[in-house]
């Protein structure tokens, strides 16, 4: 994808909102002196993370697969990048999201990844269903006892 107009540069995309910008900063860097991969790679898991528990309504969630990634375009330091997730499918007990990363000075996509799986799990570890068919736009599922302190309730 080359780089999109101001016109046609629009907050959402496929149904996807870009809610987490980053800054890229020196030690986001590779050799070449661009993005490095592992950096994005590690704050998209953690997106993925924080979206899989707001609609699955369970803090014990895990990655269990990340579909193949290509990585169209890059960043340079001082860059800011925009990442957008959306659910493609609630499982039994997984949830499929899909994820597009934008360069918002470049206007450029950096990446799109079809498929990010995390998988809802009970306290040993094992899958559990989590009883969700739709996406939620509301934090109406948000959990309210932190399973290993058991100290947030929230009313
Ligand atoms: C996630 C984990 C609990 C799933 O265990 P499992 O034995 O594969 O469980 P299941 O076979 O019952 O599958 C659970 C769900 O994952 C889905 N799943 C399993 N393997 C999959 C794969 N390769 N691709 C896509 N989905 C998959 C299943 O379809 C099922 O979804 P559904 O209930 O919505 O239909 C287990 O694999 C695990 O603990 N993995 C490590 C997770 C982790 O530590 N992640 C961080 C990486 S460091």
């Amino acid at each position: 994808m080359g780089a999109v107009s101001p016109s046609e540069w629009h907050p959402s995309e496929d149904g996807i909102n870009f809610h987490t910008r980053k800054w890229v900063k020196p030690e986001d860097l590779n050799a070449n002196g661009t993005l490095f991969g592992g950096s994005l790679l590690r704050w998209i898991d953690e997106e993925a993370a924080i979206y899989a528990i707001i609609q699955l309504g369970n803090y014990r969630v895990v990655t269990k697969l990340i579909s193949e990634i290509n990585f169209e375009a890059s960043a340079l330091q001082g860059d800011l990048i925009e990442m957008g997730l959306t659910a493609a499918h609630f499982g039994r007990t997984s949830l499929t999201m899909r994820a597009v990363v934008r360069n918002m000075i470049t206007r450029k996509r950096i990446l799109t990844i079809e498929r990010i799986v995390f998988v809802s799990v009970d306290e040993d570890g094992r899958p559990t269903p989590h009883g969700y068919t739709d996406i939620t736009y509301d934090r109406d599922r948000m959990p309210r006892e932190h399973p290993g302190t058991d100290t947030i309730r929230v009313v």
